[in-house]
């Protein structure tokens, strides 16, 4: 039986800050990151997005009814839930109207929470194969104005659903991982931004990289020559390029060409949207598949998922006949093409808008949010959406 992804979703939100303008007023070369950390443009989530929202908002354009009565597991990765108890998962869960007998759960390990939620899809779909799972991951990037991280910021979420009719993309079996307990990147219960020692990460990003690496290529035999391409999670587009040039001399002159073009197409969407922790993985698979437009049927993608703290793993899977006809190339075209930009003063005013904690009520206009799904405020402590659609 194949396992794979049958359907992508994404969605960021429509307001964005230029790179090159924040490198301006934080008084380094713009060139440090748009080249150096390879970033164009940062997304800016309104007080009317979170990662509930922006999942939803992902998971609604590809999801039809068929789908809601299929899906009984629904799984939520993300870093940057909304509360400490109840699962993310139920919220879209709810917003979506999915089969009310499913299973909706939220999972965390930092950046590899979406690739946890595959592994257990594929899992959930070998015993129950007439099933569907909708994994979600989404996220909302944030270390803080003025800080090292800032320009690896971002928001945004996709939405996969795992069946045994993968149209897009088969999952292989076979797959290599590895965990290690180290302090890289966290964020402590009580602190709304993330805690990242740079330096560290990027070394351990590496190493992961080619420890895993050599272990998979030990458990499959499998060389460079046999991939068509690679997809990284991106934290930032240079991540990825500095992992793979590790490994660009196991192969030929053609490999590395291939490889490297390659990286660059699936890096696009990235650059364009920041970080967005447990979806960039899939984001860059996305702007592969939707930005490539002569990947042969039948190549093999290998994935490099890695979340901090640690837990890596790669992975391959192989295109399936036709899947150009399944992406949404010109939604997401037109999703890039609508956002509006802000000025660095606006974006900060925006980063520095919180949601009352004392049980206080608020409403916001979610009238200026093109976003189908808003949060539209808070009352007695409980978050509270709204589906336009409905
Ligand atoms: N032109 C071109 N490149 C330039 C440049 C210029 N004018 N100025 C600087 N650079 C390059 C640097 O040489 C460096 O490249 P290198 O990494 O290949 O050596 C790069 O830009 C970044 O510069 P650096 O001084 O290292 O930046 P920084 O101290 O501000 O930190 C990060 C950059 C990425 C480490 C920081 O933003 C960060 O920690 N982000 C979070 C990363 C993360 O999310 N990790 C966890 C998940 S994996």
């Amino acid at each position: 039986m194949k396992i794979g992804i049958e359907k992508i979703g994404f969605y960021t939100p429509h307001l964005y800050v230029d790179m090159n303008k924040l490198a301006v007023k934080r008084n380094v070369e713009p060139e440090k990151f748009t080249i150096g950390i390879g970033q164009e443009k940062m997304a800016i989530p309104p007080i009317t997005q979170d990662s509930v929202t922006l999942a939803a908002n992902a998971a609604f354009e590809i999801v039809d009814e068929k789908d809601k009565e299929a899906i009984d597991l629904c799984i939520f990765g993300t870093e940057s839930g909304i509360d400490h108890s109840k699962s993310a998962g139920i919220y879209v869960h709810h917003l979506l109207g999915l089969n009310p007998h499913a299973r909706a759960i939220e999972v965390k390990q930092a950046c590899y929470g979406a690739t946890a939620a595959i592994q257990m899809a594929k899992g959930h779909i070998a015993l129950n194969p007439t099933k569907k799972v909708l994994v979600l991951g989404s996220d909302i990037a944030r270390y803080g104005l003025n800080t090292s991280g800032e320009a690896t910021q971002g928001a945004g979420a996709v939405a996969l659903v795992i069946s045994a009719d993968p149209k897009i993309l088969e999952l292989e079996e076979q797959s290599a991982y590895l965990t290690s307990d180290i302090m890289d990147f966290w964020r402590p219960v009580y602190s709304d931004k993330a805690f990242v020692d740079g330096k560290y990460s990027n070394e351990q990003y590496i190493l992961f990289f080619s420890k895993i690496w050599e272990a998979y290529k030990e458990k499959t035999g499998l060389e460079l020559k046999d991939l068509e391409a690679i997809c990284f999670h991106l934290p930032y587009t240079k991540m990825g390029l500095k992992a793979l040039r590790t490994i660009l001399d196991e192969g030929t002159e053609e490999d590395k060409e291939r490889l490297l073009e390659n990286y660059k197409i699936s890096t696009t969407y990235n650059r364009n949207v920041g970080n967005i922790y447990t979806g960039s993985l899939y984001l860059s698979l996305l702007s592969l598949l939707e930005q490539k437009g002569d990947l042969k049927e039948g190549s093999r993608i290998g994935l490099f998922s890695y979340g901090s703290g640690a837990v890596g793993e790669f992975f391959t899977g192989i295109l399936q006949p036709n899947y150009r006809e399944y992406l949404r190339v010109d939604q997401h075209a037109e999703l890039f093409s609508s956002r509006t930009e802000v000025t660095v003063e606006e974006y900060e005013k925006v980063f520095q808008e919180t949601l009352p904690t004392d049980g206080s009520t608020i409403e916001f206009d979610i009238d200026k949010d093109p976003a189908k799904i808003c949060l539209s405020g808070m009352t007695d402590n409980m978050r509270q959406y709204v589906n336009k659609m409905n």
